[in-house]
């Protein structure tokens, strides 16, 4: 048994759908295979890591459909307009300051206030994006650590049935997008991919910046969001002075992950919790989380925030 959807108005209808209801349909982009959810969902969102099985939160790539809507999810300044202009629809990511309304998910940018964008040229993409009437993201639709998927039986080896597949045919580009982040004071290669360095640098008129120099990698994120308080993990309880944050029957003094013990839920509020109680200026206890499934993504990203850090 599969689940390859044709293209079809009726097939692209149906896969928005399935979307707006919060669920996962695995996308062709000029890329490679997109696994995508609502941006806004932060619940599908947390099932996008759990499907595959990442065992840590790689902030994801916002998809839209034109750049007016990229403006509503990013801060364009000159720069970022002028490498829309020359590559949008196609296969460049710009990361840029994300926009205060932004209607994205705390779990898509891993609680950073950056964001990273990109139009995708695929008709299957666009139209998919032009039937829901607002932004998808999309991590390659593959189980984590195994190759990025170039047409439509490649995501049904990697997820069997259970995620429907819209099957616009193999990838033309067969590489991911090229990433380029414009939150530094110059632009900064984070990607190398389908489009080549030199043609960006011949629009900035200047040469990118590799990364290094304290500007991570995707994929070594260690500028993840980090709350300026002190985490304490595995707290049974809060002490003095403490808010605890709690998971399942774990009380629920100041705030919970999930009252019900529920891990989609606990990694869908984890960065938006996170964020707020860090507001209070207080320390920040945490229930135990259990080391399976998404819990090992989330205990990565707490055992982060609570390491020391660099000064
Ligand atoms: O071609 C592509 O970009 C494909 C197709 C499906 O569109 N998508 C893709 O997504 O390659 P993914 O999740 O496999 O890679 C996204 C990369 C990650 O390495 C992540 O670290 C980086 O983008 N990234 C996302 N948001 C970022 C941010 N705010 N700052 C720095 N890097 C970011
Ligand atoms: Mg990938």
């Amino acid at each position: 048994m599969t689940n390859i959807w044709k293209t079809n108005p009726s097939g692209i209808a149906r896969a928005a759908e399935r979307l707006r209801e919060g669920g996962l349909v695995a996308v062709p982009t000029e890329t490679v295979y997109g696994l995508a959810a609502r941006a806004a969902d932060a619940s599908a969102v947390a099932q996008i890591f759990e499907t595959k099985q990442r065992p840590s939160f790689n902030p994801l790539i916002v998809h839209c459909e034109n750049e007016g809507a990229a403006e509503t999810v990013a801060r364009f300044d000159h720069c970022a307009r002028k490498l829309a202009a020359k590559f949008w629809p196609g296969p460049l990511t710009l990361v840029l300051p994300r926009a205060a309304e932004a209607e994205v998910a705390d779990l898509v940018t891993a609680g950073l206030d950056t964001v990273a964008v990109r139009v995708p040229q695929h008709p299957v993409a666009q139209a998919l994006l032009g039937a829901l009437g607002e932004p998808f993201v999309a991590p390659s639709a593959n189980r984590s650590g195994r190759i990025s998927p170039t047409t439509a039986s490649h995501v049904v080896d990697e997820f069997g049935p259970a995620i429907p597949v819209l099957d616009g045919g193999p990838c033309a580009e067969g590489l991911e997008s090229t990433i380029v982040s414009l939150v530094n004071s110059r632009p900064t290669l984070l990607r190398p991919g389908a489009v080549l360095p030199r043609d960006i640098e011949a629009v900035l008129g200047h040469p990118l910046q590799a990364p290094g120099g304290g500007i991570e990698a995707p994929g070594m994120m260690t500028s993840h969001y980090a709350p300026a308080v002190p985490l304490r993990l595995n707290a049974e309880a809060p002490r003095a002075g403490e808010q605890f944050l709690g998971f399942g029957a774990l009380g629920a003094s100041d705030a919970t992950l999930s009252a019900s013990g529920d891990l989609r839920e606990a990694a869908a509020n984890l960065f938006a919790l996170l964020r707020a109680l860090d507001a209070n200026g207080k320390p920040i206890a945490v229930a135990s989380i259990p080391q399976e499934g998404l819990g090992v993504a989330i205990n990565d990203r707490l055992a982060r925030a609570a390491a020391p850090r660099p000064t």
